[in-house]
């Protein structure tokens, strides 16, 4: 069965009307027929929008992020049960996040449980800085942020694990298709030592940071590879559509 996946982070990006233009216009070209698994991922506030624009298309929606608590005294903040009425699946552990709001895996591995819980698809964000690199240590940084995302959840269901280095992303510069598939084996080997061979073989690992239509082939074309998660590139429609056909041949 084919796991090729694709996503496109918008970040924060787009209007809610910029949002739902973006949105048909994917949803024009993706139509009903792709196997690749599509998900936008736009702002919480496009999220109603962007399912509208996208329903009758194969296209499914994705939030950025989420709190672990259902519900509370956490103002601002917006729980996986809200979530699962508007949308399939939920980044979570983006580096943004981890660098920007202080998360730790601790605190991502408290939202992925509450994501399964509700119904929700976690794409488990995990990737090194560039000085864990350059130090020969990203794959045990890596695999840190695996398990420790992981911990506790029993089988990975529909679990994403998109591979993300650091220094790939927003640079115009992505790693090349064996650095990315050679930490990628990795990941998907931690995933076989935590839930055994054959689940861990059907868990989509996409790659991001500087994805584009230009070198998705290259991706998809390693092993361990299966789609990408898409900054940049998915905020044109176009060339998110060009990846999502490419990554379609490919799967
Ligand atoms: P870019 O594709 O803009 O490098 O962003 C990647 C990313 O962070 C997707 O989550």
């Amino acid at each position: 069965m084919p796991i090729s996946f694709m996503a496109g982070n918008w970040k924060m990006s787009t209007t809610v009307a910029e949002a739902r233009s973006l949105a048909e216009a994917v949803a024009d070209r993706v139509g009903s027929s792709t196997e690749v698994t599509t998900v936008l991922c736009p702002p919480f506030v496009s999220l109603t929008a962007v399912a509208e624009a996208v329903s009758g298309s194969s296209i499914t929606v994705g939030a950025q992020n989420m709190h672990p608590a259902a519900s509370g005294a956490f103002t601002g903040e917006i729980s996986a049960p809200m979530l699962a009425e508007m949308c399939s699946h939920v980044i979570i552990g983006h580096s943004e996040r981890r660098a920007l709001f202080s998360e730790t895996d601790e605190f991502v591995n408290e939202k992925v449980l509450a994501a399964f819980e509700s119904g929700l698809t976690p794409i488990l964000c995990v990737g090194e800085q560039l000085d864990d690199r350059e130090a020969g240590r990203a794959d045990q940084v890596v695999e840190a942020q695996v398990r420790g995302g992981l911990a506790g959840v029993e089988s990975p269901g529909s679990l994403v694990v998109a591979y993300e280095p650091v220094w790939a992303i927003g640079a115009g510069r992505a790693a090349t298709p064996e650095t990315a598939q050679q930490i990628m084996t990795h990941i998907r080997s931690v995933l076989a030592s935590i839930f055994g061979d054959e689940p861990a073989s059907s868990v989509p690992l996409p790659y991001g940071g500087s994805a584009n239509p230009g070198n998705i082939e290259g991706f998809m074309a390693q092993p361990d590879i299966n789609g990408a998660l898409v900054g940049g590139a998915a905020l044109d429609a176009y060339s998110f559509c060009q990846m999502v056909e490419i990554a379609s041949q490919a799967g």
